[in-house]
């Protein structure tokens, strides 16, 4: 075995942005191992992710599992430092903004090892938020960033990043859902009939479900929009308990499920009216679902998203009255321009690219 592309993912977001990836390095005959560090353990946030994007099982498993920050990070950390001595990468790969992704960049780095960013350059300006300090460290150390959105060239461009580093290769996490789009249900598997017309939620961002009085207001916005349509959350764990504590789904139109495999998650976007999150994968594919989404959140980091797609801002005081505005009768919906490059072929263009500098 040649020196291997090690990939480092470990939350439920890295999977299908690593799957196009993963398959264009194999069409290309590069060694890979695919590392996991443990950052999302449950069968619904982890496992069941590689079985329906067919996904290869990791070769390495740090099994970090959950902690506060600083324990996260340091603890993948220092399972990759072993990992990396081990298996000596020609490159690591590492994608979009979670605490593995941040804990792998500096590894790598110091290891002097070079570094692949898979979704460059987005920025909120939001410092409050751990993904935006986790871009800009990953960005920084990163030699080759690979970007999904013409913003990022222009922001990564303005901290200073050589222009050779960064390279636009379209997003590959819409690889992903364009390749299984034909696999998805009709009607998502939920454990009970849905009805005809619903909005479909998640939200787990610590700035809506950690603070108690944004997770009150929070609530009582989802309290409104369920006197308009029913209301299917699947339920982060993280979110969980406090929502339960504090009456979130005391209302009879608003039905928690558990999380949901990728398919039947994808089927209930679709499936749905319009969808309420705080994600920000799925704003790209509401986008390209073509599917009116509102963004709980003060910012985003995908702006592409509301100039190229079916993305707005929103608050929990207009929340209600966006969900009524999204859900009345509109021509011409769902013919908004898809966003450049995000054309299915996102993870082949990243592959040449990755091929080419694990050989240097
Ligand atoms: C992480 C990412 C976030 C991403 C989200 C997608 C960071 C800083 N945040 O947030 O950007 O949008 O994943 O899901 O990396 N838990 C379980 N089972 C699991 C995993 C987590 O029960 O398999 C619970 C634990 O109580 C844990 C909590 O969820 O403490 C938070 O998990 P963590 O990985 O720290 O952050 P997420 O909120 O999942």
């Amino acid at each position: 075995m040649n020196p291997p592309v090690v990939h480092v993912t470990g939350a439920r977001p890295n999977f299908p942005k690593a799957a196009p990836i993963i398959a264009g390095l194999e069409d290309l005959g590069v060694d890979q191992l695919l590392v996991h560090t443990g950052q999302h353990y449950d069968d619904r946030m982890s496992d069941v992710f590689f079985r329906q994007l067919g996904l290869p099982a990791p070769d390495v498993n740090l099994g970090v599992g959950s902690g506060s920050h600083a324990r996260q990070t340091g603890a993948i950390m220092a399972g990759l430092e072993d990992c990396f001595n081990e298996t000596e990468p020609a490159a690591v790969i590492v994608y979009g903004d979670v605490n593995s992704t941040v804990a792998a960049s500096l590894v790598a780095s110091k290891m002097h090892i070079p570094l692949v960013h898979v979704e460059a350059g987005l920025r909120s300006f939001d410092m409050s938020m751990p993904e935006e300090v986790n871009r800009l460290v990953t960005d920084r150390l990163s030699d080759l960033l690979l970007v999904t959105s013409p913003d990022a060239i222009a922001h990564l461009a303005h901290e200073g990043v050589p222009a050779d580093r960064i390279h636009f290769v379209g997003n590959p996490m819409i690889d992903t859902l364009l390749r299984l789009l034909p696999d998805v249900p009709t009607r998502p598997s939920v454990g009970f009939d849905l009805p005809d017309l619903f909005v479909a939620a998640t939200l787990h961002r610590p700035g809506n479900v950690d603070n108690l009085e944004s997770l009150l207001r929070v609530r009582d916005a989802m309290h409104r929009t369920a006197d308009l349509a029913p209301v299917v959350i699947p339920v982060h764990p993280r979110g969980r308990a406090v929502m339960e504590e504090n009456a979130f789904f005391d209302h009879p139109e608003i039905y928690p499920v558990d999380p949901l495999a990728y398919l039947d998650f994808v089927s209930l976007m679709r499936a749905s009216a319009c969808v309420v999150t705080d994600s920000g994968g799925v704003q790209e594919e509401t986008t390209v679902l073509g599917v009116p989404c509102l963004t709980l959140r003060p910012n985003t980091e995908r702006p592409i998203t509301i100039t190229h797609g079916t993305n707005v801002l929103t608050t929990p005081e207009r929340l209600a009255d966006d969900v009524c505005e999204a859900l009345a009768p509109h021509e011409g919906t769902g013919d908004s321009p898809i966003p450049p490059l995000w054309d299915g072929q996102a993870g082949a263009r990243a592959a040449a690219l990755i091929a080419r500098i694990s050989r240097e």
